[in-house]
């Protein structure tokens, strides 16, 4: 699904000298390059404050321990996601609420969210699926009407513009109160292991963030609040900090990628090629076609990836099992126990291939496989 090996080697002598720069100085953790990451991903961000932490999970759950949620407060979250951001709610003994997506961008539907608040909710967790932006400008408005947090979960929209009606723009992760991304491999901008940060503009926030990331402590060894440890390691800073400048750049390689996917499958009756609301520049995290099969969706759409499979071509279901239905979740009744939006993108959604590094030769060769099973 990536190729980050290549995209390594692309920017290897850089990457290397940086490498070798943090076992020089051995200041593994702490070191200069967290804090002159943080500081370059603020400014790219227009954010005014970058907190760097493990992965994008904690950085989930020290937004919602900042804000000073408590047992029993409810947060409403798609289940049409990846599980961190309704497992971190779970952890810190708050209840998720799951609200319907939009089917054309996969993100949070704003009225089906305005639906399911109740008086016990706290905040709302949007996620920019995929890379493509939930709407911002309503779900700021419904939070600031019910006077709610709002805590974007930025894990898959690095570099997204949110772009307002009335001409503006903000980066994703910079509108709500805080933002939370995570630097995983395969993300736009990925680390060479684990990474996330946490993103806000509100400097008390910021500064409780911070004691959070680092055991509740503002000065050492005295603890004011109960913490974790979660850091990001000053060689993953330092890889990021040079990956930053290319951010741009692989957003560009994927939006390429994305128009010949797009182009390629114009004509397919079956398939429907991911959507780009106007309010959204997509940075294409993921290249998610839903495929569409009267009688057995789901069993003719695992047949597809079954297909690639045997033709080398690796395809992925994100996410084969939404929130709702997870084992641990599926009790939970201050939900929308029938999801048919979400049910009906579990059955019908199938990501190809999506990285800076395809070549036409290698989109051809997909489009093709692709083409010849859905029998344009
Ligand atoms: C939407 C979303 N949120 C949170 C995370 C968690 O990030 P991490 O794997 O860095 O903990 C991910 C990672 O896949 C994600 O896609």
């Amino acid at each position: 699904m990536v190729d980050t090996k290549t995209q390594y080697h692309k920017i290897k002598s850089q990457v290397d000298a940086a490498i070798l720069e943090v076992m020089e100085s051995s200041a593994f953790i702490n070191g200069k390059a967290v804090h002159d990451f943080a500081s370059h991903l603020s400014s790219y961000q227009g954010a005014k404050h970058t907190v760097p932490c493990a992965n994008g999970t904690d950085a989930l759950q020290i937004a919602m321990m900042a804000l000073g949620l408590q047992p029993g407060d409810e947060v409403i979250t798609p289940s049409f996601t990846y599980i961190a951001t309704t497992e971190v709610i779970a952890l810190l003994r708050l209840t998720p609420v799951f609200a319907e997506v939009d089917s054309r961008t996969f993100c949070i539907d704003p009225t089906e969210l305005e639906k399911a608040i109740t008086p016990k909710t706290k905040a709302i967790v949007p996620v920019h699926l995929y890379g493509h932006a939930a709407p911002m400008e309503e779900i700021m408005d419904i939070a600031k009407k019910h006077n709610l947090y709002v805590i974007e979960d930025n894990a898959q929209a690095i570099g997204c513009d949110y772009l307002y009606s009335n001409g503006s723009k903000k980066k994703t992760g910079t509108i709500g109160h805080i933002g939370t991304t995570s630097f995983y491999p395969s993300k736009n901008l990925g680390a060479f292991g684990d990474g996330g940060a946490v993103l806000t503009d509100d400097d008390t926030l910021a500064d409780k963030i911070k004691m959070i990331a680092n055991h509740g402590q503002s000065k050492r060894y005295y603890h004011d609040i109960v913490g974790c440890n979660s850091r990001l390691d000053t060689i993953q800073a330092a890889i990021l900090d040079i990956k930053l400048n290319h951010l741009d750049e692989y957003i560009a390689e994927r939006r390429k990628a994305a128009d010949f996917y797009d182009k390629a499958f114009a004509n397919n009756k079956r398939l429907k090629v991911p959507f780009r609301a106007g309010y959204s520049n997509h940075v294409f995290h993921q290249y998610t076609l839903i495929i569409d099969e009267m009688n057995d969706p789901r069993g003719y759409r695992d047949g597809l990836n079954q297909f690639l499979s045997e033709n080398k071509i690796p395809s992925m279901i994100y996410y084969p099992v939404p929130g709702h239905k997870q084992k641990r979740f599926e009790h939970l009744d201050v939900a929308a126990k029938s999801m048919p939006v979400t049910d009906w993108l579990t059955e019908r959604v199938i990501s190809l291939p999506m990285h800076t590094e395809l070549d036409e030769e290698q989109l051809e060769f997909i489009t093709d496989k692709v083409n010849e099973y859905t029998g344009k």
